[in-house]
């Protein structure tokens, strides 16, 4: 049977990419990576996986900050069109994405974040959850829609929140439970549970 083909999408510096390719590699996960794309074009994530000899593609962005330009959006709509890809998976994409990617991939485009959704959308959330006083805080992976991390729950991974905790800290432990949430969920998608 044909590996589901994915596009991952990043801005930053790849962790979760890095734990998709190596779930992949080791057989955790029946998927294959089509095309890795940046808005960034020093990013990680471009770096790993040009090191695992995967097709790479910086896109330039455009003049706006949080989203794309329409043609930014119509290239990488080619790219991912032309590598085969079923499943657009966010990892770290910084960017809101709007038609016409949303409306060529219904419910086939998902995304990570750094919080339990509905709380703390948007940037930085681990420091939202600090700042807040939150005793527990976690990831979300969902599918995305036009708002910003708005779109219907996947799965959560919960983390708890220590008082002595810096920002960088409690990053470092939201990664780690994301590093096993999204190859799980999109694990999920390979073996058409959804
Ligand atoms: C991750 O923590 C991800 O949840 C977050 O960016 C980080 C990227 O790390 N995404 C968002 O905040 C999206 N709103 P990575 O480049 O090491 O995968």
């Amino acid at each position: 049977m044909a590996k589901l083909k994915l596009g991952i999408l990043g801005s930053g510096k790849g962790s979760n990419f890095r734990s998709i390719a190596d779930a992949i590699k080791v057989g955790a996960l029946d998927a294959e990576v089509g095309v890795v794309i940046s808005d960034v074009e020093t990013a990680g994530i471009l770096s790993l996986a040009r090191e695992r000899k995967m097709r790479a593609e910086f896109v330039a962005p455009g003049k706006f900050k949080t989203k794309l330009e329409p043609e930014a959006e119509e290239r990488i709509l080619t790219l991912l069109r032309e590598a085969g890809v079923e499943l657009v998976v966010l990892a770290g994409w910084m960017r809101m994405i709007k038609a016409p990617l949303l409306d060529a991939f219904p419910r086939r485009i998902i995304n990570i974040h750094p919080s339990l959704l509905p709380a703390f959308p948007g940037l930085e959330a681990w420091k939202q959850a600090l700042v807040a006083g939150a005793t527990e805080t976690g990831c979300t992976v969902h599918y995305v829609d036009t708002g910003m991390d708005t779109g219907e729950v996947l799965a959560q991974s919960r983390v708890p929140i220590f008082p002595s905790d810096t920002p960088e800290e409690l990053h470092a432990r939201i990664q780690n439970a994301e590093h096993e949430l999204y190859p799980a969920v999109i694990g999920e998608f390979a073996r058409g549970l959804k």
